[in-house]
């Protein structure tokens, strides 16, 4: 066996769980807290360009809540510690598409 499989197992139960109602406030200060130095979150703009603002993330159409959920407990551009539960993600994710119009 590879290394890589007991930690992905554990995703993969942490990812299959059912998802709970969302909470938007947490996930709006989690947003705030953790990524709005490189993304810009709700209208706040940033200085860093390489990363999408949210409400760009959530207008595209084939962007999903499971799929935001997923993405974002996995570790991504240069945030090395991905600091979130599988809750937080849920709720960070409802926030983002919170943001469609
Ligand atoms: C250190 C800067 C940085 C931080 C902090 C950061 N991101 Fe990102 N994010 C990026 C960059 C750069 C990309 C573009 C894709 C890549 O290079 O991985 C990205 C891509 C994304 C994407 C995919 C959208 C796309 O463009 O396809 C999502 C969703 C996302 N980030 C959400 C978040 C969330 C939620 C947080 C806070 C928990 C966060 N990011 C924190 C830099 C960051």
């Amino acid at each position: 066996m590879r290394r890589a499989s007991v930690p992905s197992l554990l995703l993969l139960v942490l990812l299959s769980a059912p998802a709970a109602a969302e909470d938007l406030d947490h996930g709006r200060q989690l947003a705030e807290r953790w990524c709005a130095a490189c993304h810009a979150v709700a209208t706040k703009p940033t200085k860093f360009r390489r990363a999408r603002p949210f409400v760009a993330i959530a207008a595209r159409d084939n962007v999903t809540k499971e799929m935001l959920t997923k993405f974002l407990l996995l570790p991504h551009a240069t945030m090395a510690n991905n600091p979130l539960s599988a809750n937080d993600a849920a709720d960070l994710a409802g926030y983002i598409l919170s943001l469609r119009k």
